[in-house]
């Protein structure tokens, strides 16, 4: 009959539609590389440093969970040849973003991020870490790079001590940056003090912003900063060379950027993935300025606080306290809940930025600071998947 015949051309249409479906995805799936194994994820599993016996990597196997200026984790370890409990940071050279960090500013926050991970784990793990700051003396700021190479940012010393309960252990082990949508809901007078009293330095202080006038104020400045940035080829470029459309790239450098950075996971990601291996030019020139801005305006859009972290100088060993500071508030930030997400690129010292970045200095830190980060907090509406970490063993040089 008439009816049967159309019912049997639309039900082999859409058969036809679902294989296609099938063998476009199983195609996607395999040019990601999606039968392949994570062993970028490898650090964080809780398991993981448990691997080997030697105290100064399995806490270094924590460090390196911290957050970095574009996951680009600058640290290269060194064993102190004279103290089995000791063992050297470095500022790893070969991991300077030079256009978005002309002045390694970020690149030295990066250190601290590292530093402050490694107390926490040792806290846990009955050892009293003695951090020491630049050693052997500061960088010498007119030959910075051979100085990143021959001076270290810290010495780590481990004292054997009673093992004590922290909550910020567990944090660790969360993505520190959420770039996901956030809740309408303000932050309590207990979480903003509970972050502003972070910092126990005046020379360091934290402030939250959560008035609607301060954070639409911000909210412009960031769009500012970002917009600017989408129209800077060199930097945008940069950001580009380091990022990661699949997972051979992602196990073969295990640093930098991927699709999880904006939240992607589920059968999304080999999709997506597969997409950016076929075309690149998907995220790559006017694509990826357009897809930074929107993921910026998104961000900005559902922020209930801002926080800064302001300094009163700007020196080296101050930068690397930043950093500390910073992964203080975002593993307390954990603890009740809250998610972050810096936006640096109001912050950011390339001369594009200099007029943006000129007036918000001016505004929020009007007596000669420096703000050393600018990130939303807020409670997230999704989780976020983790990003890639390198081994723990390839930080490791021997002299
Ligand atoms: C100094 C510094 C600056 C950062 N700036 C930004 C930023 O402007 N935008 C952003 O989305 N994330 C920023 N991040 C977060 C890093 O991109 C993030 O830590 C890295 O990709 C690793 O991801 P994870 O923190 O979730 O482990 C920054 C982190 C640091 C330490």
């Amino acid at each position: 009959m008439k009816g049967d015949k159309s019912f049997d051309v639309v039900a082999k249409g859409l058969f036809f539609l679902a294989v296609t479906i099938i063998v476009l995805f199983i195609i996607l799936f395999t040019i990601s590389g999606g039968f392949m194994k994570q062993n970028y994820l490898n650090p964080w599993s809780k398991e993981y440093s448990k691997r080997y016996s030697d105290p100064r990597i399995c806490l270094a196997a924590r460090g390196i969970l911290a957050a970095s200026g574009h996951n680009m984790q600058p640290w290269t370890l060194k064993y102190d040849p004279t103290d089995s409990m000791s063992f050297y940071l470095y500022a790893n050279r070969e991991r300077i973003t030079k256009e978005v960090d002309p002045e390694y500013r970020q690149m030295m926050i990066s250190q601290g991020t590292f530093l402050e991970y490694v107390l926490v784990a040792g806290e846990k793990e009955g050892w009293n870490v003695q951090i020491k700051l630049f050693p052997n003396g500061e960088y010498d700021e007119g030959n910075l790079v051979h100085s990143m190479d021959t001076l270290p940012v810290a010495k780590i010393t481990l004292k054997s001590a009673q093992p004590e309960d922290t909550p910020l252990y567990n944090a660790m082990y969360m993505p520190d940056t959420n770039r996901m949508p956030y809740w309408d809901h303000e932050l309590s007078p207990y979480e903003i003090s509970s972050l502003e009293s972070v910092s126990e330095t005046s020379d360091i202080s934290i402030k939250v912003y959560k008035e609607l006038s301060d954070r639409s104020y911000i909210s412009t400045c960031v769009m500012k900063g970002a917009t600017t940035e989408a129209g800077v080829p060199r930097v945008m470029e940069e950001t580009n060379t380091i990022f990661r459309p699949n997972e051979h790239q992602k196990n073969q450098y295990r640093y930098g950027f991927s699709v999880e950075g904006q939240g992607t996971y589920g059968l999304m990601k080999p999709v997506l993935q597969g997409m950016l291996t076929i075309f690149p030019s998907l995220n790559s020139g006017k694509a990826a300025s357009q897809n930074f801005i929107k993921s910026t305006q998104t961000s900005v859009d559902s922020t209930p606080a801002y926080v800064m972290i302001v300094t009163e100088r700007n020196d080296r060993m101050t930068q690397v306290r930043s950093g500390m500071i910073y992964s203080q508030l975002v593993l307390t930030g954990h603890t009740m809940g809250l998610a972050m997400q810096p936006l640096s690129q109001v912050l950011e010292e390339y001369p594009e930025m200099n007029p943006i970045y000129t007036e918000f200095k001016q505004t929020y830190a009007p007596e000669g600071g420096t703000i050393q980060m600018l990130f939303r907090a807020g409670f997230p509406k999704g989780r976020m998947p983790f990003s890639m970490r390198q081994d723990v063993m390839g930080f490791f040089v021997t002299q």
